[in-house]
């Protein structure tokens, strides 16, 4: 059994169709076929059940296919490190979420840089969706996100919980409030939510915490991202509801108030390969828990 087997038992298995899988791996049918063929001759085992329509997999397909798929995340992972182990000069590509560039993020890259001069940086900002996906094709080693993701090819460190705010127009009566603020008091408020896409995204974050507080608000826009939010509050149409670091942001017109309310945080995630134990990602790790201790947030330190 080779590694193609694999591959295309898990395109099949995933379109639930031999032509689509045939066209996502670029061959032809044919020899698509014969190759699932010879996988079931090599295993003695049926995988697919025969004439389904759309294609279901045996018990045994199942089976394999749930540990086909981690083997061949894992051999992904491993061309990703071979190749970063490699290289005579170090690298570390960070992926972050908008909101962190305006909160620790500059802080964090800096004492990394301070103390690991020989290592080349590089930034790029990405929701935490396409951070995953950045990951597992080798296109950046760590990613700052906000999102949970159940992906077993991805090791996950909560780094600690950003109290959500609310962003309102100066001079917006709310801004006047000098007690603290509820989910319940942007009920009726006209709310920009952001990222309209990748889903599930901080929008959907936003909206659970509403929902946990058994609210559903009257009118909710989704928008293209942090700043569209931030310029169309800016203008005075509406409200949004961002993670505490984007008071760091200064944007004129703009006056932010805390929520008071128990769900309204968002995590800070520190996302890489699940096999990737080098010296660059733990000295993150320890360059994240520093800023941290110099500006005294509670966190409970986790190891890589
Ligand atoms: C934070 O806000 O906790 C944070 C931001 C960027 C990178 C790591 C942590």
């Amino acid at each position: 059994m080779e590694l193609r087997h694999l591959r295309y038992f898990v395109a099949v298995a995933e379109e639930k169709n031999f032509t689509r899988a045939a066209e996502r791996l670029h061959i032809a049918q044919p020899p698509l076929s014969r190759q699932i063929q010879q996988l079931e001759e090599y295993l003695g085992v049926a995988l697919i059940e025969k004439g389904s329509r759309p294609l279901r997999l045996t018990e045994a397909g199942q089976f394999f296919l749930a540990h086909a798929k981690p083997l061949l995340d894992q051999v992904r992972d491993l061309k990703a490190m071979t190749q970063r182990v490699g290289k005579l000069e170090r690298t570390l590509s960070v992926g972050f979420v908008a909101s962190t560039l305006y909160g620790l993020l500059p802080d964090i890259i800096r004492r990394y840089r301070e103390r690991h001069p020989e290592v080349e940086v590089t930034l790029q900002e990405m929701t935490t969706v396409d951070q995953l996906k950045a990951l597992k094709e080798g296109r950046i080693d760590v990613g700052f996100g906000r999102i949970k993701s159940e992906d077993p090819s991805i090791r996950r460190i909560r780094l600690r919980d950003e109290r959500m705010v609310a962003a309102v127009p100066s001079g917006h009566r709310l801004a006047q409030r000098q007690e603290g603020l509820r989910l319940l008091d942007l009920l009726h408020e006209p709310l920009f939510v952001y990222p309209k896409a990748p889903r599930p995204s901080f929008a959907d974050q936003v909206l659970a915490a509403f929902s946990e507080a058994n609210l559903v608000p009257d009118h909710v826009t989704e928008v293209r991202e942090l700043q569209i939010a931030m310029g169309l509050v800016a203008a005075g149409q509406g409200i949004s509801i961002v993670p505490e670091s984007v008071v760091g942001m200064h944007h004129r017109n703009v006056a932010y108030l805390q929520i008071e309310d128990k769900y309204a945080f968002s995590p800070v995630l520190f996302s890489v390969r699940h096999m990737d134990r080098s010296p660059e990602l733990e000295n993150m790790l320890a360059a994240v828990y520093s800023i941290y201790d110099d500006m005294n947030l509670s966190y409970e330190k986790e190891r890589l």
